[in-house]
């Protein structure tokens, strides 16, 4: 692919002060944008200054939402000991583009193939490698996303596209950090069902949750823990995250129906419990389930998984009157081992005997 690279003549200020970056916020330099159009499939590939893109008001995404996104991260490592130096990796980059073409098949999106999604981004991240934090716990966030750009207001899929991937440095999902969360059980909203968008990363999902969201920050917690759509008894997901619980020393995780995400960490975090032969389980479990759990003093610990978030301990947990604390809202041994070795392996601090990770330049 031959992609044209135009530099900013205006570069912004690299932030100094990493502990202070948040998430989401501030993006660095450059974008890579590439076209679609029915009759000459993507082109143009090209990577320019991060700026505002111009659409009709009539472009089909804004009405109809056809959008797919992605998250990822690009880690300096750390082997060096010092935490000024080491290389730029990826974690999983290709599940991620995987991913995205499951995605864009549901949401009838046309697909890029993974190598050359793999070959912008690591374009993108070499023209902005001073952008890719150097401290523990802080990243480069990636967001690759495509949508529908055509001017139309009927309703059919678009003939015109726009895959663009912007990065933003960034720390923490959640500002308590590995502090655990809260989460609120939403009993009256459903994210998803069976045979609609929930397995794919569409921005009408998110659309969805955010009513439930509101209500769960009424009761100052965190996030959402989304029951099924059809009986509202068996657990899914988070907001933004896969859940895992450990009950009697068994570690459970929703099994994948077509209304949850398969998240990568998720999959990696199996991969690891499998691999250190622990009991793991993907199952249907219902809310009553870890309520009994509570009650009988067989909860152990509940934590979610996501990019964004890497593994972050749930502390408290409300289901209706019922308010129950987890491991005395503090982290638990397997929360924190997994967190290590994600964490680890993501920054290059313990070897990779996965093949997770992906170099992309000094
Ligand atoms: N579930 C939802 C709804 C998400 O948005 C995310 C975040 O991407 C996840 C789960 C976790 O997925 P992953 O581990 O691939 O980041
Ligand atoms: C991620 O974990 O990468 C996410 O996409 C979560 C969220 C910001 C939607």
């Amino acid at each position: 692919m031959n992609i044209k690279i135009t530099k900013t003549l205006t570069p912004k200020a690299i932030p100094t002060d990493e502990s202070a970056l948040g998430f989401g916020r501030i993006f660095s330099d450059h974008m890579f944008i590439m076209n679609y159009k029915a009759d000459k499939g993507w082109y143009d590939p090209r990577i320019v200054p991060f700026g505002d893109i111009s659409l009709s008001p009539a472009a089909m995404v804004l009405h109809y939402s056809q959008t797919i996104f992605e998250g990822l991260k690009a880690y300096r490592t750390q082997t060096s000991g010092s935490s000024d130096g080491g290389k730029i990796q990826l974690f999983r980059a290709r599940d991620n583009f995987k991913r995205m073409n499951l995605s864009a098949r549901r949401m009838v999106i046309p697909e890029i193939p993974e190598d050359i999604a793999i070959e912008a981004l690591k374009e993108l991240i070499k023209l902005d490698r001073e952008w890719v934090p150097k401290s523990d716990g802080a990243s480069l966030y990636i967001r690759p996303f495509i949508f529908a750009a055509d001017p139309f207001i009927g309703v059919r899929p678009g003939s015109e596209y726009m895959f663009v991937i912007i990065t933003s440095p960034s720390g923490p999902y959640y500002a308590t950090g590995l502090n655990p969360v809260g989460i609120y059980v939403e009993e009256n909203y459903v994210r998803a069902v069976k045979g609609g968008t929930g397995y794919t990363k569409t921005g009408g999902n998110y659309a969805a949750s955010l009513a439930g969201q509101v209500e769960a920050q009424k009761h100052n917690l965190a996030q959402v823990l989304w029951l099924d759509g059809i009986e509202r008894k068996y657990i899914e997901e988070v907001g933004a995250m896969n859940i895992f619980f450990v009950i009697n020393n068994e570690i459970i995780t929703p099994e994948l129906q077509g209304s949850v995400l398969e998240g990568i960490t998720r999959k990696s975090v199996l991969e690891l419990c499998r691999k250190w032969d622990m009991k793991v389980t993907e199952r249907k479990i219902s809310i009553q389930e870890i309520a009994d759990a509570y009650k009988n003093g067989t909860l152990q610990e509940v934590f979610g998984t996501g990019t964004a978030a890497v593994i972050s301990p749930v502390g408290f947990l409300k289901w209706g009157e019922l308010a129950m604390e987890i491991n005395n809202n503090k982290i638990g041994e397997i929360s924190a081992k997994l967190y290590q070795t994600l964490t680890g392996i993501q920054y290059g601090k313990i070897v990779d005997d996965m093949g997770w990770t992906m170099e992309v330049c000094d």
